[in-house]
């Protein structure tokens, strides 16, 4: 993948800069979530939409910036959540520091974010943030009322991780349009972002069932100790099998050789290749959004990364 080190470069040095206090716990913890790194991936998103439609950097290196705000801020709060104790190949804030620390940072960062937003006077901007953010929270209460529900479909797997992934993968994708106020590109990129998005967190369902956790740089098996119904096991429930997960979920504790030969039966009924088919599909749909922007580098690079998230493994 290609590394787009002078864009990360800037984009760290503007979170760092945004993040700034006084207080030495603030920058304690800024400094360690900046340099913990991260794919990066939707702010790459935002500036390469950004440089293919001719803009300015510093015209929206701020916009990327907040995205990956409100990304490290739902990260954050999605380990409280979950009970994340590992992230990016360490040990997450919620661990180190406490679940008050990791909710706290969370809502101080997404006000930061929204800061950032709210100088530029436009409240159309500040609306599609506030509104992701709210697509976000309400993504993650959605998939905890379905907590070990052995009969959870995929429109509904769809109607969670739309809000909980694809609202801010769509926002990085349209805010710079937005901005230039190219409203048909708005559309089309708002489709390409609720796809990509979904083809994302396809993906990352897969993978926390079947890459080690060394890999993975965060704990695998996650969603099925957590009682959380992924398309891998949707797929797995439509072949017949959910009493078995039913049993395993309705124990005291869940013991780590049943899910391992679990996961085998999973493995061998197919239903991670039909995953990450239907990631593909997804994948497919957001390059075809794509196209209607202007033909150029920045496009090439942005569908180079695109293509690059559907088959990672970590
Ligand atoms: C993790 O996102 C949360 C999901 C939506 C699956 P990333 O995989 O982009 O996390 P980092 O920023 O690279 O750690
Ligand atoms: C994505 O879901 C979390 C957010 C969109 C905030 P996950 O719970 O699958 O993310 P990871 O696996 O912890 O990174
Ligand atoms: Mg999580
Ligand atoms: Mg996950």
């Amino acid at each position: 993948m290609e590394r787009f080190t002078a864009e990360v470069a800037d984009l760290d040095k503007n979170l760092i800069a945004v993040l700034g206090s006084d207080n030495h716990l603030i920058q304690e913890v800024s400094r360690y979530i900046v340099e913990s790194g991260g794919k990066r991936v939707r702010p790459l998103i935002t500036l390469l939409v950004g440089k293919s439609l001719g803009a300015k950097r510093e015209d929206f290196l701020d916009f990327a910036t907040s995205v990956e705000l409100i990304h490290t801020a739902s990260l954050m709060h999605d380990d409280v959540v979950d009970f994340g104790e590992t992230r990016r190949g360490k040990k997450t804030v919620f661990y180190l520091w406490g679940a008050n620390v990791s909710v706290l940072m969370g809502d101080f960062i997404v006000s930061r974010a929204y800061n950032l937003i709210a100088m530029r006077n436009r409240l159309d901007l500040l609306r599609e943030f506030v509104f992701s953010v709210e697509m976000m929270a309400e993504g993650e209460l959605i998939q905890l009322s379905h907590r070990g529900n052995v009969n959870m479909r995929v429109n509904q797997y769809y109607q969670i991780i739309d809000r909980k992934t694809g609202a801010l993968f769509r926002l990085a994708f349209i805010i710079v349009p937005l901005y230039l106020q190219k409203d048909e590109l708005v559309a089309y990129l708002s489709d390409a972002g609720i796809a990509i998005g979904r083809a994302f967190q396809i993906i990352d369902d897969i993978i926390d069932y079947t890459t080690p956790g060394e890999i993975l740089g965060k704990d695998r098996f996650k969603d099925f100790y957590e009682k959380k119904p992924t398309l891998p096991l949707i797929l797995y429930f439509q072949r017949g099998k959910s009493e078995r997960v039913k049993e395993l979920w309705s124990g005291e504790g869940i013991d780590g050789e049943e899910v391992a030969k679990l996961v085998e039966d999973m493995e061998r009924e197919g239903v991670f290749d039909q995953a990450r088919q239907i990631a593909r599909q997804q994948t497919l749909t957001a390059l075809d959004k794509i196209t209607f922007l202007p033909d150029g580098e920045g496009k090439e690079q942005l569908k180079a990364l695109l293509e690059v998230l559907t088959g990672r493994i970590s």
